[in-house]
């Protein structure tokens, strides 16, 4: 008999195809928490994307051995309880990392040049004076650029905006990377980087330490030209501290892709500001590249549970592979 596999998202046919090579897969791209519940009561692995993983789910899971997520960011698993279950987890690094550049550079460029603020007053009709002086915005090309958390996003962002936009590219990380001072990406202290860069963008993981990092103290450091771009997790920054930092122009504008509640709520304040600019966590969300996570995720299934290999299994878990 195969494994059964509960599968919580929407993926194609191919994906399924091979899915159904290993394990016997129970289909639902929709359900309500409740139903949840139940659903996951005899599945041994599961397929999800963003699904939390703790205690309370894990209760009702007493056959889940694998949990595979269709992201890189994996902050919906609570490590500790898996652990003591003995459940696996993996994730999808590295192949989305070309498209949340793609989308950093669109929010650094739309934020800027106030693209969405602008689109909509044409909409409005508020283009009444041919040349406004009023519809200026700021340059991105041979600016400083400083990134917050230097993974392998980072890198490639930091290359392309060398390559593409000629910046002048800083970040900060806890461990520095000796590979990247011959490109001359420099490492610099946090107080500083905020201080110097012209745009600012957050890539760091959600950790205990990276918990709002980026609070009133530190909107406060940054250039009143400053943008600010959050490409990481809600959580990472004070949504209050950056309304206040954008409401009182402490900073130029900033974006986000990303928010402490998801879906947004309608009356957060920060949507009430023409310069702050909101996407609805869509990073990596092209066509292509979820398709690609989503196969990469059944792959990693297929590998760890079936083949007993080490793919893509996040580090904290790595010792529950056999
Ligand atoms: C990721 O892969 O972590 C993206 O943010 C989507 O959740």
């Amino acid at each position: 008999m195969k494994p059964k596999l509960l599968i919580l998202r929407e993926i194609e046919h191919h994906t399924k195809d091979l899915l159904s090579e290993h394990f016997d897969i129970e289909y639902h791209p929709s359900y309500s928490l409740e139903e949840l519940q139940n659903l996951i009561q005899d599945a041994e692995a599961l397929l999800t994307m963003g699904t939390l993983i703790d205690e309370n789910l894990i209760k009702n899971a007493p056959n889940l051995k694998i949990v595979s997520n269709i992201s890189v960011g994996y902050d919906n698993f609570d490590t500790h309880a898996m652990k003591k279950a003995g459940i696996i987890g993996t994730h999808t690094p590295y192949i989305l990392n070309d498209s949340v550049v793609d989308l950093t550079f669109g929010l650094m460029i739309g934020a800027a040049r106030r693209i969405s603020e602008l689109n909509s007053a044409v909409k409005r009709g508020l283009w009444t004076v041919k040349n406004d002086i009023n519809f200026y915005g700021l340059d991105i090309h041979h600016k400083k650029l400083g990134i917050i958390g230097m993974g392998r996003i980072g890198e490639d962002l930091a290359k392309r905006a060398k390559l593409g936009f000629f910046m002048d590219v800083s970040y900060h990380n806890r461990h520095k990377k000796p590979n990247l001072d011959e490109e001359n990406i420099i490492w610099k202290p946090l107080d500083q980087l905020l201080q110097e860069s012209d745009f600012i963008v957050m890539l760091t993981p959600l950790t205990e330490e990276t918990k709002y990092m980026i609070d009133e103290a530190k909107f406060k450091q940054m250039k009143n030209t400053a943008i600010f771009i959050n490409m990481s997790r809600g959580a990472t920054v004070d949504e209050k501290a950056l309304y206040n930092a954008l409401k009182n122009n402490e900073i130029y504008a900033a974006a986000s892709d990303v928010f402490v509640k998801e879906p947004v709520n309608k009356d957060n304040p920060l949507l009430q500001l023409d310069n702050f600019t909101a996407t609805p966590h869509i990073g990596s969300a092209s066509k292509e590249t979820r398709n690609d996570m989503a196969q990469l995720a059944a792959e990693n299934l297929i590998e760890v549970f079936i083949k007993g290999n080490h793919q893509n299994v996040v580090p904290e878990l790595q010792f529950l592979v056999k």
